[in-house]
């Protein structure tokens, strides 16, 4: 069995570093040759969404994924974490740290994080701080995780301030993405994964947005040939962005179309589920593009292809679908006033020329912000 591989390769000043991407269906039940090289004889911790266990159904690819790392290794311990943004906080972190200790791990352990975006981010967090950083290796369990969370190293949880704000970059030394684990994952969570797929078309190749635009129907209904094709490209425009600037000094902050008003609005529904990071984002993409079309730098025929494509995929488009977090122009500002792509306090945010080309506008006028905001509100 061959599967698809990107590899990330991450250009600096002071090194060079690489790792793989797997990407195929019936992964994680033959990944003996694929692991062997990676977690040979190391103390394992398997940090994995409490959504897998033995007890549950439909968990065959977990319960071998757990075989064949006990072959390759006589330790292996397990850290079970809810999935959720609830989790994404400082006493789970804490617990992982703890738990992680009390197995006496040392330098040349090894975490894995079994999971969605939830779990990568926590566990890879954990694993950068614990002994000052040991390896850890990324098994995306969600489309979001395989798409975009999983991939180019950031990791973290979030504050009480605003999302993800307590973190840090720390790469894995290889991602496994088996497509055949999305089968059980909930069309709520499907959809706020394509949310992070259509991004990259719109800030990057028009052409992969076309062609999600043509195939949406196919991809929701899971054809799988169409899913590997789309989760192989969002992977390889992620890697080409990041490749020169791992830690987002310039144009990986890109990535963040959407994210600016995405992680604000999140934060107002205190991260229990009432909207999820997916549907956050596509609101606040729906929103860069609307601002991009007042500012003049976006036609209105172009921001009204992309809101009505997210509305045909069922998702959030405006302030207006989220009444309930009683979100206002002035608390909406100032969360904007905790974002990292800020500089000098000045705002910083991600708008589109046209569909396929994004751009960062540092500097944004507070009032045009204020007024637009009064107006989506
Ligand atoms: N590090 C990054 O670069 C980056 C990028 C994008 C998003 N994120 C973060 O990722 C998080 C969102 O990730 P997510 O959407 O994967 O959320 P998540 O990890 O909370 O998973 C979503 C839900 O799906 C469940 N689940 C996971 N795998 C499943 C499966 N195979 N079948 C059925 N249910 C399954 C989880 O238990 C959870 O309830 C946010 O915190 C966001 O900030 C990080
Ligand atoms: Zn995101």
């Amino acid at each position: 069995m061959k599967p698809n591989i990107i590899n990330v390769s991450l250009n600096n000043k002071f090194n060079d570093f690489s790792y793989p991407i797997f990407i195929d269906n019936s992964l994680l039940s033959n990944c003996e040759e694929i692991l062997k090289k990676f977690v040979f004889k190391r103390k394992v911790i398997l940090i994995h969404d409490n959504f897998f266990s033995f007890e549950c159904k439909n968990n065959e690819q977990f319960i071998s994924f757990i075989e064949t790392i006990k072959k390759l290794t006589e330790s292996l311990n397990l850290i079970s974490i809810p999935g959720g943004d609830t989790s994404k906080n400082i006493s789970q972190l804490e617990y992982i740290l703890e738990k992680s200790l009390s197995f006496k791990i040392d330098r040349s352990s090894l975490i894995i994080a079994f999971g969605g975006g939830v779990i990568g981010d926590i566990a890879g967090f954990a694993a950068s701080i614990l002994l000052r950083g040991i390896d850890f290796i990324q098994i995306p369990t969600t489309l979001l995780a395989q798409v975009d969370s999983s991939v180019g190293g950031k990791t973290g949880i979030n504050s009480s301030k605003s999302k993800n704000l307590i973190g840090s970059f720390h790469q894995p030394i290889a991602v496994i993405s088996d497509i055949d684990i999305l089968k059980t994952l909930p069309k709520r969570e499907f959809l706020a994964g394509m949310v992070e797929v259509i991004k990259y078309g719109l800030i990057y190749d028009v052409k992969f947005f076309n062609s999600i635009e043509n195939n949406f129907k196919d991809i929701l209904n899971y054809d799988q040939l169409k899913l590997n094709e789309v989760i192989y490209k969002s992977c390889k425009i992620k890697s080409l962005i990041i490749k020169n600037d791992a830690k987002e000094n310039g144009k990986r902050a890109l990535l963040n179309l959407g994210h600016t008003f995405g992680h604000a609005i999140e934060s107002f529904g205190k991260y229990n589920g009432t909207i999820i990071h997916g549907e956050a984002v596509s609101i606040g993409i729906c929103l860069a593009f609307r601002l991009s079309s007042k500012m003049g730098y976006c036609s209105q025929i172009e921001t009204e292809r992309v809101v009505s494509f997210f509305k045909k995929l069922t998702l959030p488009t405006s302030l207006k679908d989220v009444k309930n977090l009683n979100i206002t122009t002035s608390k909406m500002l100032k969360k904007f006033k905790y974002d990292k792509k800020n500089k000098n306090n000045q705002l910083t945010f991600i708008l589109n020329e046209k569909i396929g080309k994004s751009f960062i506008k540092n500097n944004m006028d507070e009032n045009i912000l204020t007024e637009f905001l009064n107006d989506e509100i």
